[in-house]
């Protein structure tokens, strides 16, 4: 299959932060990929900007390096290195002192009309200080965006106080507040699956649904992000955004239309109709846990005291929950959400199990009937699994078996899965904010969470410790089992 390219405008996008880790990682390697796909216009510029002093040529070698590091040979033909390094500038300014703006400013021209992007990937104590810079250079046009990443806040007064110092340089409209999950081809298909199929909208509800489970998990530690991390845990780093963005996908009413606004007043609904759990019920929903050392994947790893070099901490690196959505399609269905770093196996994925039949017209012989289930695969191997029973073949009887339609998109496409920065990226140069959070979500996000980091703080309780390379504390499989459900696992049948 050809993938198709939807042209962009001719733009400017300047990346704060274009030495950090996510730039040189994510960034330059995914707007390499674009230039390679042929969607970037001649004459757009990419154009690097922190408090290092590097020359054009400094900054060229160092973004050469990062597609060298993250973009396979097969797919870095030379004259698109060249063309794309041709496209790169540097200026060295910080945030926080006069230095290298007025730098910016000329090679911008405030005059200009080019779409105009500026992505802060650096801390979010930035974030502000630096709108206030480029308001000041006059440097924001109608066509001018920012894009900002996670962490967006620690609780919801900090993420509001972080919206209003943005807010007061760019419009609602101008601002992309990125979750990369929103990005991932897979997700993009959970709406395909939902609203292109007349299959599932009909039995998507509290009379039909079991339960659903959604589970992000990692078996890399924090490693170089331990100071940072230790200030966050996993309640902050991954549910608050981007398994609660996950869940509203699942959970959200058919939206009027793919429109930005029509997607996000959805999701919006759903985190406004999440039971909250707080004061005495938060013990009972959730589960903390951390690392201590153990094996993953057969290789012995620290656990997370040694890999912070700290003797205590009490940062969860996994949590469990259980939540509800208190409306009338979901009433009563529970949604279980389990994240943490150093698991047994890297996977995301989300699995929304069916009511068992109401009656068997099958003999004891024929086996016991497994619920159908539909198993929606992030990552690694992104694909839709939905799990049936079919007799099983040949003589013997009528026996069943629970066997899985399985797609997996690698083998069913053959075409190469763009990350998801790639489709973000584009989206923001299009002025597409259908993938971005919007300011309200990202508040009321919060509003559910806070109360559960609340009560955890209060109650003074240890996280759970857990071996690394396992699935987590005891107590996370307690949770869902005194519902009598499972986690899901593949081999299940
Ligand atoms: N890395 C990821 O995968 C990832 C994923 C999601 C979100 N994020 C978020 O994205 C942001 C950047 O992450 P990162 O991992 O790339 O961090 P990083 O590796 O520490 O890079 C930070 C960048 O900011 C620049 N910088 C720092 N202070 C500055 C200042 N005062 N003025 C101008 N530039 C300054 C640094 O360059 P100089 O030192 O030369 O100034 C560097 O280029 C963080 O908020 C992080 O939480 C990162």
């Amino acid at each position: 299959m050809t993938p198709r390219i939807i042209p962009v405008d001719l733009f400017d996008l300047v990346v704060y932060g274009a030495t950090g880790d996510l730039s040189q990682r994510k960034l330059l390697p995914a707007l390499f990929h674009r230039d390679v796909q042929g969607q970037i216009p001649p004459g757009s510029r990419i154009i690097g900007c922190s408090r290092r002093g590097l020359s054009a040529e400094e900054f060229a070698a160092l973004a050469r390096k990062s597609i060298e590091d993250h973009v396979p040979d097969a797919e870095r033909p030379p004259d698109v290195v060249s063309r794309f390094l041709a496209r790169l500038a540097y200026v060295a300014a910080d945030a926080g002192a006069e230095d290298g703006w007025a730098d910016l400013g000329r090679l911008l021209k405030p005059e200009s009309d080019r779409i105009r992007v500026f992505y802060l990937a650096v801390g979010p104590d930035l974030f502000g200080p630096i709108c206030d810079r480029l308001a000041s250079l006059h440097l924001v046009t109608p066509r001018t965006r920012v894009v900002i990443e996670k962490p967006l806040g620690k609780s919801g007064a900090s993420a509001r106080a972080l919206n209003e110092s943005i807010g007061r340089v760019f419009s609602e409209p101008q601002i992309y507040r990125i979750d990369h999950y929103l990005g991932k081809e897979t997700v993009q298909n959970l709406m395909a699956l939902r609203f292109a199929n007349a299959l599932f909208e009909p039995v998507w509800n509290a009379g039909h649904v079991d339960h659903v489970q959604i589970t992000v998990a990692e078996t890399l530690g924090v490693e170089g992000r331990a100071g940072y991390y230790d200030t966050a845990g996993a309640l902050r780093d991954m549910v608050q955004n981007h398994m609660l963005q996950l869940l509203c996908l699942v959970a959200m009413e058919p939206p009027i239309s793919t429109a930005a606004d029509a997607l996000r007043d959805e999701k919006l609904k759903v985190l406004k109709a999440l039971k909250p759990v707080s004061g005495d019920g938060v013990a009972g929903l959730t589960v903390r846990g951390q690392y201590r050392a153990g094996a993953v994947e057969g290789e012995a790893v620290k656990g997370y005291f040694e890999e912070l070099g700290a003797v205590t901490s009490r940062t969860e690196t996994f949590v469990a929950l259980k939540a509800e959505i208190a409306n009338w399609r979901w009433s009563g269905v529970p949604f279980y959400l389990r994240t943490g770093k150093r698991l047994a196996s890297r996977v995301s994925e989300i699995v929304v199990t069916f009511k068992p039949i109401p009656h068997s017209v099958f003999d004891g012989q024929a086996g016991p009937i497994a619920p159908n289930r539909l198993v929606i695969r992030l990552q690694p191997d992104e694909g839709v699994k939905l799990w049936l029973m079919i007799k099983d073949p040949g003589p013997g009887g009528m026996r069943l078996s629970h066997v899985p339609l399985d797609m997996s998109f690698a083998d069913a496409f053959n075409v190469r899965n763009p990350d998801a920065y790639e489709r973000l990226l584009m989206d923001v140069v299009r002025g597409s904010q259908a993938l971005f959070m919007r300011r309200d979500e990202v508040e009321a996000a919060w509003d559910w969470i806070d109360p559960i980091l609340e009560a955890w703080s209060t109650s003074g309780d240890m996280p759970k410790p857990y071996t690394a390379g396992t699935w987590g504390p005891s107590a996370a499989v307690a949770l869902i089992e005194r519902d009598g459900r499972t986690w899901y696992e593949d081999q299940d049948l």
